[in-house]
């Protein structure tokens, strides 16, 4: 009962993006290629189709989902204030991997924003999502098109693995680049605050804005009672099925470290896998190794780790060695997935 409409993104094919925007304008599930990863979209304004999505996903209902559109002229009817830092960071940023949290207009039904005040809204670049939501002419509610509690989905394979049989249709239209969701920002308070690092940096804000912040739970296990501002942050998201430990320090250093890990764990027949980088990956011989990339190109890591984590649980990896990055740029938001699938467990070498 899933349809797949296979689209070309630098030859988009009109006919079936209408029918798509036709599905979603009749209260069905699209799942779209997204700039950071593949979206599970229905119409923002329509309760019922809303809900399909947490059902769908099998996702909690206190979790709120970002509303898509296409541009800065849809925000006002949304927003129930657009301060000017808002303006400056939509004219810099979008379309693009940046969503803002602004105070909900009445239009949002509250099942989108799991009975919060504010709305996180963003205007996505690739062509596909552009065209879709212009064609539908509605904004469209779209969590990550994964199965609640599994990585995001960067190619279709992941989509449908996922999410055949459950949504009306999903599109194919190829790998999603930066591989790592927006960054969600509240520009609700006087002093913005980062609530997820995503495919816009730290750096990028802050060469616009004269203050930003980041939450204080982004990096570290939040405390017993600690709820963080973005709800889905608190739940153990982006994980594979496998354990991973994430071990931090110099290149030379991890590969020691990891290698000796390896050797206690294999006397244990636990089959273990590393995330390697370009800088180590020949100190792998022994067990899987998937290379991100580089340790100097974050954006190569970014746009290869959710598959790397997948692809470790296709072939029955149980415990996965990742390597941290430096936190700049991208290798941020790189890190705090890795922390979080880790559920905070990281080693250091020295
Ligand atoms: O890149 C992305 O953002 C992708 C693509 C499809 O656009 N979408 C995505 O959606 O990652 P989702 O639902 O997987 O993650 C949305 C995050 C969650 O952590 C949620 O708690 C937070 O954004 N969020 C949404 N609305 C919010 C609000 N009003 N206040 C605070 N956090 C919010
Ligand atoms: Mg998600």
């Amino acid at each position: 009962k899933t349809e797949i409409l296979k689209i070309q993104s630098d030859n988009i094919d009109n006919e079936k993006i209408k029918y798509a925007a036709e599905v979603l304008r009749g209260g069905g599930l699209v799942a779209f290629p997204t700039e950071t990863v593949y979206g599970l979209g229905a119409d923002a304004l329509d309760e019922n189709a809303v809900k399909k999505i947490f059902e769908a996903k099998g996702r909690p209902s206190d979790n709120p989902l970002i509303v898509h559109i296409a541009g800065k002229e849809d925000v006002y009817g949304l927003a129930a204030n657009v301060p000017p830092k808002a303006q400056i960071l939509m004219d810099r940023f979008w379309p693009g991997p940046l969503t803002l949290v602004l105070e909900k207009s009445d239009k949002i039904p509250s099942v989108i924003t799991a009975g919060l005040s504010t709305v996180g809204l963003r205007a996505p670049s690739h062509p596909i999502a552009l065209a879709l939501i212009r064609e539908a002419g509605i904004p469209i509610a779209a969590p990550s098109a994964n199965l609640s509690g599994r990585p995001s989905p960067t190619v279709p394979k992941h989509v449908i693995d996922d999410l055949y049989g459950r949504v009306d249709v999903i599109i194919d239209g190829g790998n999603a680049n930066i591989g790592v969701e927006s960054t969600v920002l509240d520009v609700t308070a006087d002093v913005p605050v980062i609530l997820r690092p995503g495919g816009v940096s730290f750096e990028q804000l802050k060469d616009v804005l004269k203050n930003v912040t980041m939450d204080p739970s982004l990096m570290k296990k939040p405390a017993g009672d600690f709820v963080p501002k973005a709800p889905g942050m608190k739940y153990t998201h982006y994980s594979p099925k496998a354990d991973v430990i994430v071990v931090e320090g110099e290149p030379e250093k991890v590969a020691e470290k990891i290698n000796s890990l390896i050797a206690e764990y294999q006397s244990k027949n636990i089959p273990v896998g590393v995330l390697a980088t370009e800088q180590t990956k020949e100190f792998y011989k022994s067990v899987p190794s998937i290379t991100l990339g580089d340790r100097l190109e974050p954006e190569t890591i970014a746009a290869n780790l959710f598959k790397a984590f997948r692809d470790f649980d296709d072939i029955g990896i149980k415990v996965i060695f990742a390597e941290a990055i430096d936190n700049q740029g991208i290798g941020l938001a790189v890190m705090n997935r890795m922390k979080k699938a880790a559920g905070y467990n990281i080693i250091k070498a020295v």
